[in-house]
């Protein structure tokens, strides 16, 4: 095997890039996982699969759930993980990304990172001995998706054939939102204004995916028609991190795209509010439906652990 054929191959198996990477069936197995992880949670039990194994974490942007949940995951299944911010690392003063993944796949066990390029996560599985987990990238956020995921099997007892409407910027939320409604079979719609839609790479992929799976996606500017029968309403921050340049002129294309108490109403009754946090009320959603009764976005928050934990275990036990 050559060597870019063995990178590909290794990024399959052992790594977490994105959920494009991953079969329907793969995901449903890290689902149940993660659903049987969180019930031994609850009853208290002390298995340690991860004990003496060590997750280093870069961080290049902020994060709350992201650090808490990997840091909090690792200890309690008997690991440690370490953070590491870029600026204090070599990296941040020109070591190559190469080196750095060969120097940090002698010392732990999994790197988990938080970047800007997707590409230079990609750089740093394909020259790491060990186990790399995308944190966020501008391009995805697999591990909100799978969250997500969870969140939505246990509001609703299925996935395949429910309906996410996503209104908003077309980001890296949107994106592995997008490839996992696709994998799962289930239909997603996103609205945002011209300029602001999903990249037509990962729109693509997911069209294909859905057209094997029975899911569906479509892609508006109008979002009175992508909520319209929808399960599940989902948004993310108009300006995501690196781009606050951009903020005003974004609050200003994004008006017509809030979640509020008059969209809502387009939604089945028993719609899901969802959001992936952090949020700003009066901006892509209002308070009303934030704070409101059917808002989800604190168990989502709380599935980042439990599902992590379940990718932890599968990818360093
Ligand atoms: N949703 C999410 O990834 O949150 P953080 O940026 O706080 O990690
Ligand atoms: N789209 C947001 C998600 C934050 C979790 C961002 O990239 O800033």
């Amino acid at each position: 095997m050559n060597t870019a054929k063995a990178a590909e191959a290794k990024m399959k198996s052992n790594d977490f890039l994105t959920l494009l990477d991953y079969s329907p069936a793969e995901i449903n197995q890290l689902l149940q996982e993660a659903i049987i992880l969180k019930d031994k949670k609850l009853q208290n039990d002390s298995a340690l699969p991860l004990k003496g194994k060590v997750l280093g974490m870069i961080f290049e942007k902020s994060s709350t759930r992201t650090r808490v949940s990997f840091e909090t995951g690792m200890l309690q299944l008997g690991g440690h993980a370490l953070y590491l911010n870029s600026n204090d690392l070599q990296i941040g003063r020109g070591e190559t990304v190469a080196d750095t993944a060969k120097v940090l796949s002698r010392y732990v066990d999994g790197i988990m990172i938080r970047t800007f390029s997707h590409k230079m996560v990609e750089e740093l599985a394909e020259n790491a001995d060990i186990p790399v987990i995308n944190g966020l990238t501008d391009k995805y956020h697999p591990c909100q998706a799978i969250a997500d995921l969870l969140t939505i099997v246990e509001k609703k007892g299925e996935l395949k054939g429910l309906q996410l409407t996503y209104i908003g910027d077309g980001n890296n939320v949107a994106h592995s939102l997008m490839v996992a409604c696709a994998k799962m079979g289930m239909e997603f719609s996103i609205a945002a204004p011209e300029g602001y839609h999903p990249d037509k790479d990962v729109v693509s992929l997911c069209e294909e995916i859905a057209s094997q799976t029975g899911g569906k996606i479509t892609i508006t500017t109008d979002p009175v028609s992508a909520a319209t029968g929808a399960d599940i309403l989902y948004t993310d921050v108009w300006t995501s991190m690196g781009q606050e340049a951009e903020n005003a002129k974004r609050i200003e294309v994004f008006q017509d795209y809030q979640i509020n108490e008059d969209l809502v109403q387009y939604a089945k009754e028993d719609f899901l509010f969802m959001h992936c946090l952090p949020a700003h009320r009066g901006e892509e959603v209002s308070a009303g439906v934030m704070d409101g009764s059917h808002s989800v976005v604190f168990d989502q928050a709380e599935n980042r652990l439990h599902a992590q934990k379940a990718l932890l275990v599968q990818l360093l036990g």
